[in-house]
């Protein structure tokens, strides 16, 4: 009996072992994130099975016989017992406080050396601004090994920001602004998400998070400089690129959208006051498949006069004079 319970208890512990339940870990604050997490996961993984094992034991064992008319023995207390099992749970709940104090402390760490990134939110998009470069962008790009202050503001409502292999969340509430540090520390492509519940829109509020080498952020830097810089002509397609291109697809005329509709079908004979609208007030007209209030209502303030001409302007040019 015992055999074959610590048999099934080792088969569980290895099939458990080998499924990977957390994503990988990508930034520095990741590792101490993840050993708070499993520390306490395996505290109550071992007490639930204490606690369930002796129960399912004490019933099985202390059964009445069929002919058993009589009362239980009465027991009044057992004060080793009473006394375990109050200094055993101070011992572990002040354990996982001190870890989990510790944690904190080393992630909210501001290193004096770090880059700071703006973080705006709004129902149901992210921007990212970089100070220094006086640059606003649809997608969050950093530079990997470099610890990064990301300052969230919020427009309407409370999101959360959250990218799942850097494990660091923060919500972005309207009138103050919230701090977190991060140090990426793998290249590659990752998904913001919000994590709040913020309306229609929530599940589809997502951005993308591109961690590069110091050589291709600074190339990028450039790059989006000299794109705004050369605005006039490019300006409606850096508007697209920064602020539509994320839920948007244009020129991919196979494609349906998924966020948002594919703009060559919407907007296939669309005049300049048409598109405007779409922009200014998108919720009053919808693409068929798709559901009102998803797409953001600030644009009209966003936007100056000039930036909107010129990007209704590239999007009629984009979707009816391209071929
Ligand atoms: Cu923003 Cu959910």
């Amino acid at each position: 009996m015992v055999l074959v319970g610590l048999a099934v208890g080792t088969a569980l512990a290895l099939v458990a072992w080998l499924i990977p339940w957390l994503p990988d870990q990508g930034a520095d604050e990741a590792g101490g994130i993840d050993n708070a997490y499993w520390l306490v996961t395996i505290i109550c993984v071992f007490i639930f099975a204490l606690v369930a094992g002796v129960s399912i034991y004490a019933v099985w064992k202390f059964r009445a016989a069929p002919d058993d008319e009589d009362d239980g023995r009465p027991i009044h207390g057992h004060t080793g017992l009473e006394v375990a099992w109050t200094i055993v749970p101070t011992i572990l709940v002040t354990a996982i406080s001190v870890y989990s104090g510790v944690v904190l402390t080393q992630i909210d760490d501001i290193p004096a050396e770090h880059r700071t990134v703006q973080v705006t939110a709004q129902q149901f998009a992210w921007t990212f601004t970089y100070p220094e470069a006086q640059l606003t962008t649809g997608q969050l790009v950093l530079p990997v090994n470099e610890p990064v202050e990301l300052q969230l503001e919020a427009r309407d409502v409370i999101h959360s920001f959250w990218v799942p292999e850097w494990r660091m969340k923060q919500d972005a509430v309207p009138g103050i602004t919230t701090r977190l540090v991060i140090t990426p520390n793998k290249t590659g492509t990752y998904t913001v998400v919000c994590t709040e519940l913020c309306g229609l829109g929530h599940a589809t509020m997502r951005a993308r998070a591109i961690v590069m080498t110091q050589g291709d952020f600074q190339a990028w830097l450039r790059e989006q400089r000299e794109a705004a810089a050369a605005a006039g002509a490019n300006q409606g397609k850096s508007l697209f690129t920064s602020l539509c291109g994320s839920c948007h697809t244009l020129g991919d005329a196979g494609s349906q959208g998924e966020v948002g509709p594919n703009l060559d079908n919407v907007l296939a004979d669309a005049d300049a006051q048409f598109v405007r609208e779409s922009i200014v007030a998108p919720d009053a007209e919808i693409a068929e498949g798709f559901q009102p209030g998803v797409m953001p209502k600030t644009y009209g303030e966003q936007l100056s006069d000039q930036q909107l001409d010129a990007l209704v302007e590239y999007l009629i040019e984009a979707v009816g004079g391209g071929e």
